[in-house]
């Protein structure tokens, strides 16, 4: 019989949006359920973000643009760069791409081969294990545990390092712990992979997004010119998940490499998003402070809920928007415990095993949802346990 590329039955998905289905198939039923489930803000585009945007559909910016991006848009990300993590990328090394996702699957393709070892978060994000295997490559996970607050040990990273292994994969902070990595880790990961001539991309989506602490990059160390590379993008901080922008900053050799990908892949980053995030990256910053404010509160509200319901025990995330109870004392494992929240308190969350076997004992809250949904959902799940 005619078959599939072995590359199509490798790859995988993301559970997210099985459960939102299975969520909105309960609610097709009548049934009312509070959403924890996917990891996007609440709060609309900034309205002066979507101006922009609207106006750039009207000024017929609605043609092919230039694959890597209009120059624009590269410029305000090297001032960006510049300015948020104190080094200023060449142009040639900025890329912009239709949200962060490509960057890791574009960057991925062109580091890793069939065969060679990459180093990753678990729980972490699925595609890094998903694009991992379509490449035919080796997952090697490190373990995200609760006594190091989520945090990636750099020597757990160096006690997997082997001849084989071609990429270390940083996400901080990060999803969907929302641990933030200290800066002696991130230093002593880039001098890991100096040492032993890896690659390093670092997933930073969430750069803006800390509370009691700072982000770092371990794109610092070289610049992003020689074995790291950064991706970050407007989907979180901007709340602008669905206008699909998010950019790319690598070393000069991969820049045309990765160029050609885009041609082969997407031509272009729809140009009426670019000019929507110029105005992201040029106009006022003050809705990160107040949406960060607004989620520090929500964070509070519901790790003290979570802490309240026995058999659950839940640390303050210091970043992103995710809180990640240990649920182990209910003596459920995560994906029943997960169903019993959806089909008994109505409360759609993801099992932890969702980001990988070490997720086993704990579930991902995305608390980007209102004080009176976290104050419902809490009465909810401790009623559905008694
Ligand atoms: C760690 C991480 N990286 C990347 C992404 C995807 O970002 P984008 O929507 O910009 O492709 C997400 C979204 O949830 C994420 O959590």
């Amino acid at each position: 019989m005619i078959q599939l590329s072995e590359g199509a039955n490798r790859i995988y998905g993301e559970a997210a949006f099985e459960v939102l289905a299975k969520a909105q198939e309960l609610e097709k039923q009548g049934k009312s359920i509070l959403h924890f489930e996917i990891g996007e803000p609440d709060i609309e585009t900034p309205k002066n973000i979507a101006h922009v945007g609207i106006q750039a559909i009207q000024d017929k910016k609605t043609h092919y643009v230039p694959s890597i991006g209009i120059l624009k848009l590269r410029k305000a990300v090297q001032d960006e760069i510049e300015k948020t993590r104190g080094y200023r990328p060449d142009l040639e090394q900025v890329i912009i791409t239709p949200g962060l996702k490509p960057g890791i699957f574009f960057s991925m393709l062109a580091i890793v081969n069939p065969g060679d070892e990459v180093i990753y978060p678990d729980p972490g994000y699925p595609t890094y294990g998903s694009v991992t295997s379509l490449i035919g490559a080796k997952g090697v996970m490190i373990p995200l545990l609760e006594e190091n607050e989520f945090r990636m040990n750099p020597d757990d990273i160096k006690n997997k390092i082997t001849k084989k292994t071609k990429l270390i994969i940083v996400n901080s902070p990060q999803n969907p712990t929302g641990s933030v990595m200290t800066k002696s880790e991130i230093e002593a990961i880039a001098e890991l992979a100096e040492e032993h001539d890896i690659y390093v991309i670092s997933d930073e989506i969430y750069s803006k997004m800390t509370y009691e602490t700072c982000h770092y990059t371990p794109t610092a160390r070289d610049k992003a010119k020689e074995r790291t590379v950064l991706l970050d993008g407007f989907s979180k901080y901007y709340a602008m998940t669905g206008w699909r922008l998010g950019y790319m900053v690598v070393p000069p050799t991969m820049a045309g490499r990765l160029q050609d990908f885009l041609v082969s892949a997407i031509s272009c980053t729809a140009a009426f998003t670019q000019w929507a995030g110029i105005e992201a990256l040029t106009g006022s910053q003050s809705f990160i402070h107040d949406m960060m404010t607004r989620f520090k509160e929500r964070r509070d509200k519901i790790v003290e809920g979570l802490n309240s319901v026995p058999g659950f025990s839940c640390q303050a995330p210091k970043g992103a928007f995710y809180a990640f109870p240990n649920i182990k004392k209910t003596n459920m494992n995560s994906q029943d415990c997960a169903e019993h929240l959806l089909y008994k308190a109505g409360v759609a969350i993801l099992p932890g095993t969702a980001f990988g076997p070490y997720g086993e004992g704990y579930l991902r809250f995305s608390y980007a949802t209102t004080l009176e949904n976290i104050s419902a959902a809490i009465m909810r799940i401790q009623e559905s346990f008694e």
